[in-house]
């Protein structure tokens, strides 16, 4: 099917809770091909199946280091250590908000065929772990951030990361 549907903030889907998977067949790698599908489709780095409108726990993430499935994941441990930043949400179209996260977590999960793994993430893999994992439980990173950012400082950052990216 590839592609589906993002939900954006105000549908109730987005604020239930997931249930666990416990079936791991072909329905569900087809569902994760499609979540994987949208994420790249919509240029984002994680995305929830609640996102796509699929009350089960199931995230995809990919922020530049490859695919990860993560099928009914837990966050095990939290660094003191925290980092605060610029975080938007596909089901947040056109808004960006400062929110403070854990500098490193370190989370289990199981993979397409039910096998348990451990894996730890830093930086802004721990980021998309904790936002993809509030989504789960229908958190936004708007219930959270410090602070919105304003238009202006959307469009400074982009230009700044535009820039970076020419440089290389
Ligand atoms: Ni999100």
């Amino acid at each position: 099917m590839g592609k589906r549907q993002i939900l954006v903030d105000g549908d109730p889907i987005l604020r239930k809770t997931s249930k666990n998977v416990d079936k791991f067949n072909l329905r569900l790698h087809l569902l994760l091909r499609d979540m994987a599908d949208t994420m790249y489709e919509a240029d984002g780095v994680g995305l929830a199946a609640p996102q796509i409108g699929v009350l089960r726990r199931i995230v995809v993430i990919d922020v530049g280091d490859g695919l990860f499935e993560m099928v009914n994941p837990e966050i095990l441990e939290k660094s003191e250590e925290t980092q605060t930043g610029r975080e938007g949400c596909l089901s947040v179209p056109g808004r960006a908000g400062i929110v403070t996260r854990p500098q490193r977590v370190k989370f289990r999960a199981q993979d397409r065929h039910g096998s348990w793994y451990e894996q730890e993430a830093e930086g802004l893999f721990a980021r998309a772990v904790c936002h993809e994992l509030a989504h789960l439980d229908g958190q936004l990173y708007t219930d959270i951030m410090d602070r919105e950012m304003t238009r202006e400082e959307i469009e400074a950052d982009n230009a700044r990361h535009a820039k970076e990216e020419n440089q290389d």
